[in-house]
């Protein structure tokens, strides 16, 4: 869950009727999706709550992404998700519902998962985002990617990002987690292909590493 969901003083005074909107589609979501067995959690997906209200108009922000500062114009309404790929050119990060029903669109804010699709951009200031392009690249993966590709753990890769970020989450939190543990970390990102067999495979093997 992200660090201010349950935080009522950090709410602001007068949330937005997107932020609204995406709170009460989370919500609905969220029954629906419990009801049906579909998700076990969508504590990842949990619209994040900033503490100043900015706007209405294009606003100048400073985001901090994968330990750079960045400088971006944007709507107060955007979201994380639409401001890393249309504005920050970050395209690893995979916007699959847009409603935080799928957990593509995971992203690291101060080391916790959330759906970027559910998160504006204005209320991550101040926050360390992590996305894919910052855990590893061609050259130097991270162990879980590199765990993630000997398990045979992905296959279209639609998932993967989320997927790895997820995991990333967990195992800097706990770096000796159960197969409950594991199981909980990706219940919120959906694998159509269904890898979950593998991935859980890969997370194994990296907390043998640890
Ligand atoms: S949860 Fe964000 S795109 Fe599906
Ligand atoms: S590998 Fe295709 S959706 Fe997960």
């Amino acid at each position: 869950m992200s660090k201010n969901h349950n935080d009522s003083s950090d709410k602001p005074s007068n949330p937005s009727r997107r932020s609204f909107m995406k709170g009460f589609g989370v919500t609905s979501l969220g029954a629906v999706a419990a009801g049906q067995g579909l998700i076990g959690s969508l504590e990842a997906c949990a619209p994040a709550t900033g503490s100043k209200t900015l706007g209405p108009g294009i606003v100048p922000v400073t985001l901090r992404v994968n330990g750079k500062n960045v400088r971006v114009n944007i709507e107060p309404s955007a979201t994380l998700a639409e401001v890393l790929h249309e504005q920050i050119g970050l395209t690893g990060t995979k916007t699959g519902c847009d409603r935080g029903a799928c957990g593509a669109c995971t992203v690291l804010l101060d080391g916790k998962a959330v759906c970027s699709c559910m998160t504006l951009a204005v209320d991550t200031v101040d926050q360390k985002i992590e996305t894919i392009e910052g855990v590893g690249d061609d050259k130097r993966l991270h162990p879980i990617q590199q765990a993630f590709i000997e398990s045979d753990a992905m296959q279209c890769g639609f998932c993967t990002p989320g997927m790895v970020l997820s995991c990333k989450a967990l195992l800097d939190a706990n770096p000796n987690p159960s197969d409950s543990d594991i199981r909980k970390a990706v219940s919120g990102n959906l694998c159509r292909c269904g890898t979950y067999p593998k991935i859980f495979q890969a997370m194994k093997q990296v907390a043998q590493l640890k």
